[in-house]
């Protein structure tokens, strides 16, 4: 059967840190408050003029480098943000520009913090349906754009930032020790909506808007839900906890890390945290975590990688994948 193999990745951070020392100075919050309550240190933020596409972009690049692979061998283009430079056209089609390439297509996914999941079912599905062989699928954001830097309780916790995979067709025996996506597990519940939106856009309020949240109550589905899809896409794969070598989470607040790691009896050594110095930043988060410990040798050919993430509408969906 056609798998679909991440042939290269990468990932990209704009270079201003943004500590919870300097946000102290903005808002009444503390370097104390944030860390016990979320395990954020710091975070990067773009500079005025630094758009989502420039850190797509960049993440783009080394993906391909990565793969060895030249822009014009890629036949889709996903951008998986919430966080797109203009309303239309779709950031993926200005990344497609930039990186030179001609042909294919490109388009944007919306599912907020769960963008790169959501991303990566659509790039497998593509592949395994045949109608695309090789494709870059991106999550960038510039979740500072969305903050209303008067709101102490949002503004602690976004950053921004890029990851990207290049994907590409691959043969497979249809078991588990196949290298590549194995499956993909997507969710969500419009009923949600509530709990975490943006006040604005186009069609409501012809503004952009602010990012929105109550935390608690995001906190609390949080865990049940990333649970449930994880429980999902391991029961579908005929494996256990005790098979995955790393968890790779949506990297929103070490609370919830710890949370859903303590509910599946994820050992922590097992977990990929970068939380501390990237924040959340929304659909980078899993591939920016994903490079960290690609760098730092920890994830290594032929492990078994869990992906999750759950985001705003709510959406929530997991991943699994055999590097
Ligand atoms: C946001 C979050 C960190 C707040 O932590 P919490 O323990 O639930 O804190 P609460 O909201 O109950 O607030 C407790 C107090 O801290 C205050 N507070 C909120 N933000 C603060 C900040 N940045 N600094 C200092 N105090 C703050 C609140 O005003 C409240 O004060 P009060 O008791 O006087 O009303 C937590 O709910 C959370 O992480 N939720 C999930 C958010 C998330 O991950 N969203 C993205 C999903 S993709």
């Amino acid at each position: 059967m056609i798998r679909s193999l991440v042939i290269g990745s990468g990932a990209y951070l704009p270079e201003t840190v943004l500590t919870n020392t300097e946000l102290s100075r903005r808002v009444d919050t503390s370097d104390e408050w944030i860390r016990e309550r979320t395990g954020i240190r710091e975070r990067r933020v773009v500079r005025d003029g630094e758009m989502t596409s420039h850190l797509a972009v960049q993440a783009a690049r080394a993906a391909l480098a990565d793969a060895a692979l030249d822009a014009g061998e890629i036949d889709l283009v996903v951008v998986a943000t919430t966080t797109p430079d203009e309303t239309f056209p779709a950031t993926a089609t200005t990344v497609q520009a930039r990186l030179g390439m001609s042909r294919g297509a490109a388009f944007d996914v919306q599912a907020v913090c769960s963008g790169f999941i959501y991303g990566l079912a659509v790039a497998d599905n593509f592949i395994k349906a045949g109608q695309a062989r090789t494709v870059l699928l991106i999550g960038a954001e510039t979740m500072s754009r969305l903050m209303d830097w008067t709101d102490r309780t949002t503004c602690v916790l976004f950053g921004d930032g890029a990851g990207a995979f290049v994907l590409q067709a691959g043969e497979g025996h249809g078991t588990n020790a196949d290298r590549g996506v194995l499956n993909t597990k997507l969710f969500s519940d419009g009923r949600l909506h509530d709990l975490l939106y943006v006040d604005g856009g186009p069609s409501s309020t012809r503004t952009t808007g602010y990012l929105r949240m109550q935390g608690k109550e995001v906190f609390r589905h949080a865990v049940t839900n990333i649970a449930a899809a994880i429980e999902a896409s391991l029961a579908e794969a005929g494996l256990t906890i005790a098979d995955i070598d790393w968890f790779i989470p949506h990297q929103a607040n070490q609370r919830i890390l710890d949370g859903t790691a303590r509910r599946l009896g994820i050992p922590p050594e097992r977990v990929v945290s970068t939380v501390a110095v990237h924040g959340n930043t929304s659909s980078a988060s899993v591939p920016l975590a994903l490079a960290t410990a690609l760098a730092d040798g920890r994830v290594k050919p032929g492990d078994l990688v869990l992906l999750e993430a759950m985001g705003g509408g709510f959406t929530w969906g997991a991943a699994l994948l055999r590097w």
